[in-house]
């Protein structure tokens, strides 16, 4: 990766990288390359590498100042388990890593915190990504806040939903079962969620 230090800091990634890596240890698999979505400022796939060798980690985000931290952030530690980021958006078909496959074959999926920043479409598009990358077996992982059965889990929760739709209609907290439902059309079936702090899940399916 070259020299560029334009690095971002999340306080948000923070706070939940160590949650959230508690659930990859016992999630991801165990081989294989892990494909990052909308890896935002890269600090969570630097937290993450130090701890999950020797999976390969490819960090993503259609973001170029987004892209630029990533490298920011790896020139720090250089860890050689992270390879240069990709500008990828979820609604390209086909992805940059179908015509250009990592060394290690792609085993799981991990993206945290997109699919209520994104209008629905990202969504459609991430499930229908993962169902024609993924293996049998293959994982993928979602990080984020969410409704069930149509309802808001915490008045927190209800209020971020607003405040992300006055930024933009499209956005919005989005419903487990929509999302479950948009999995399973692409050969995703829900394994389990995982209450995380701050009334957000961990919610992991696995390709059929
Ligand atoms: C709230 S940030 C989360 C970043 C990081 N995962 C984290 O938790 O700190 C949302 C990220 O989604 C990315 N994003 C938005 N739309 C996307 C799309 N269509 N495809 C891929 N990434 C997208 C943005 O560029 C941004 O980096």
């Amino acid at each position: 990766m070259g020299n560029v230090r334009e690095k971002l800091s999340s306080p948000a990634a923070a706070r939940n990288r160590d949650p959230i890596l508690d659930v990859l240890k016992v999630t991801l698999p165990r081989e294989g390359t892990v494909l990052e979505i909308a890896s935002g400022t890269g600090e969570h796939a630097i937290h993450f590498t130090g701890s999950l060798t020797p999976l390969l980690w490819q960090p993503s985000d259609p973001d170029r100042a987004c892209r630029h931290s990533i490298q920011g952030w790896w020139w720090d530690v250089q860890l050689n388990n992270i390879l240069p980021p990709l500008n990828l958006d979820v609604r390209d078909d086909p992805w940059p890593v179908e015509t250009t496959p990592p060394e290690q074959p792609i085993t799981s999926i991990v993206c945290i915190n997109m699919i209520h920043i994104s209008p629905w479409e990202a969504t459609e598009s991430l499930m229908r990504g993962a169902g024609r990358i993924l293996p049998k077996g293959g994982i993928l992982y979602l990080y984020g806040p969410y409704k069930e059965n149509g309802e808001h889990t915490a008045p927190s929760n209800e209020a971020f939903d607003r405040s992300l739709k006055e930024r933009n209609p499209e956005w919005g907290v989005r419903n487990l079962e929509d999302v479950v439902a948009e999995a399973e059309k692409n050969g995703l079936t829900l394994l389990r969620t995982v209450d995380m702090p701050a009334n957000n899940l961990s919610v992991i399916f696995e390709k059929n």
